[in-house]
């Protein structure tokens, strides 16, 4: 198969009170506005090399709406839309997007909305926003927090495995890790790849029967010291940390968890390996050897398993559910293992 995707460009969640999430990632994270249109308020870091990573729209409950990738080229574009169409599922085509072109979207098996797209307008900041460094979209933010760009999204489904197996099979994403509990054969999370990155894309297990929802989607930063400084700050702003900060064994980057006022889930993260192995084989890790944190020594809150739009908690007692998710899904300490 043709390389198809490059990277992840940008997400798109809702929420019910767009201006106050929008005060937030601007206020709080250091975004800025780069855009609205169609009551959609377009945010970026100023590291990021299109108009936006973030788009918020209004909705009843904070939600993913869709996640987007860049492909290979005009014709890897066509292939994956092909590629998807082959397994059954519908693709829906349109002309422009905001800042972007031809681009389709599609829902996958686990009711996550995803869309495609190969055009797109470089960012270039202009006057005070330009940067007086080449490579550089923007003059690098002032802002304590201040990301450099979008880096992964998180999301939730019930077969963590057959959700990798699907978009690597379709898409060629690259499975790099599975996380299996200690106390039986039960995979709570994965990280799946369209680059050198552990993952853009990551997979928790969902024990509910809500498809299509996130965990969390995370941004850059460009060292240990400014995301400490990122907890910091957020701390004295008033923002919880909800976990962290420290190192994931899986990826082995450095994360920090908060919340945005729809109760959402973002983290911030750096460091990390860097993987070029076109045939890596996914490796297992447990809990115990460190998948959540790679000093084995500290405890994931249960609040971490939340994942939006909200579901009842825990949907162990559905019927059908594997005794040991059952069982992980009831008493999640320092079990499941995510990033
Ligand atoms: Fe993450």
């Amino acid at each position: 198969m043709i390389k198809l995707l490059s990277h992840l460009s940008h997400l798109e969640i809702t929420t019910p009170d767009v201006e106050a999430s929008v005060r937030f990632y601007t206020e709080q994270v250091g975004l800025r506005e780069s855009g609205r249109e169609n009551g959609v308020v377009y945010l970026r870091s100023w590291g990021d090399y299109y108009h936006y990573s973030l788009a918020i729209s209004e909705g009843p409950e904070p939600s993913l709406a869709s996640m987007a990738w860049r492909t290979t080229s005009a014709e890897a574009l066509e292939e994956a839309a092909r590629r998807v169409e082959a397994k059954g599922v519908d693709v829906v085509w349109s002309e422009q997007g905001f800042h972007h072109g031809r681009s389709f979207r599609f829902v996958g098996p686990w009711g996550h909305t995803m869309d495609l797209f190969w055009e797109v307008d470089k960012y270039a900041g202009e006057g005070d926003q330009a940067s007086i460094f080449p490579d550089r979209p923007e003059r690098r933010s002032r802002h304590a927090v201040a990301p450099r760009q979008l880096d992964h999204v998180t999301v939730a489904a019930s077969d963590v495995r057959g959700f990798a197996d699907w978009y690597s099979e379709v898409l060629g994403f690259r499975i790099m890790a599975h996380t299996v509990l200690d106390e039986a054969p039960v995979t709570v999370f994965t990280v799946i790849t369209t680059n050198e990155k552990s993952h853009d894309l990551g997979i928790v297990l969902d024990g509910s029967s809500r498809p299509g929802r996130i965990n969390h989607f995370a941004f850059w930063v460009d060292t240990r010291e400014d995301l400490l400084q990122a907890a910091d700050v957020l701390m004295e702003n008033g923002t919880d940390i909800e976990y962290g900060p420290s190192i994931h064994g899986v990826g082995e980057q450095n994360f920090l968890y908060f919340r945005d006022p729809s109760t959402m889930r973002i983290e911030v993260n750096t460091g990390g390996y860097r993987n070029y192995v076109p045939d890596w084989e996914p490796r297992v890790w447990t809990p115990s050897t460190g998948s959540n944190s790679i000093y084995r020594n500290s405890v994931m809150p249960m609040s971490m398993t939340e994942s939006f739009p909200p579901a009842p908690e825990p949907s162990a007692t559905e019927e059908g559910v594997h005794p040991a998710t059952r069982e992980a899904l009831l008493n999640p300490y320092a079990r499941l293992g995510q990033g």
